[in-house]
């Protein structure tokens, strides 16, 4: 089995969405193995989007990310990255398919409401960027 770094963002913790999220993702076959709900400073979610500082959005990404607290989780199952992308569906809400989470709860393609891991090796550092191995409960 797989795991992957899940993050129900700002706008979807504001709206009262966790647990309708968490539906989703229960459905799908994935499996909520941690989960916590924490209020990142400026300089957390500064690291944690660090891949994408060159963007013109940046800013405006770590920005919103502070903002508000978020729920960070750990997702397991087969295939659970890329399960976990098809359920969260396009970046930009208007591209996702019908049923995804983008498409139902997104308000935009920077409050598109979660994020997931998008390789092996990310959700590797994601996770652990996290949760300590006391922290999975599998
Ligand atoms: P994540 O799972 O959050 O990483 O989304 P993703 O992999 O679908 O998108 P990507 O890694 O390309 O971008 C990371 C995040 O930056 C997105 O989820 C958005 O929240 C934000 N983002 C991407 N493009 C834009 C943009 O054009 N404008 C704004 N404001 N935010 C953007
Ligand atoms: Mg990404």
């Amino acid at each position: 089995v797989e795991r992957t770094l899940s993050i129900i963002k700002p706008d979807a913790t504001r709206r009262n969405l966790t647990g309708k999220i968490n539906q989703k993702f229960e459905d799908a076959g994935l499996r909520i193995v941690a989960q916590k709900r924490i209020h990142l400073s400026p300089a957390q979610a500064g690291k944690f989007y660090e891949v994408h500082k060159d963007r013109p959005f940046y800013g405006e990404l770590v920005e919103f990310m502070a903002s508000e607290p978020v729920v960070v989780q750990v997702l397991e199952g087969e295939n659970a990255i890329a399960k976990n992308r098809e359920v969260m569906g396009a970046t930009n809400p208007a591209n996702a398919d019908a049923g995804t989470i983008r498409k139902e709860f997104a308000l935009s393609v920077g409050e598109n409401s979660v994020h997931g891991s998008d390789a092996a090796e990310t959700a590797k550092e994601e996770i652990a960027f996290f949760f300590s191995g006391l922290e999975l409960v599998g």
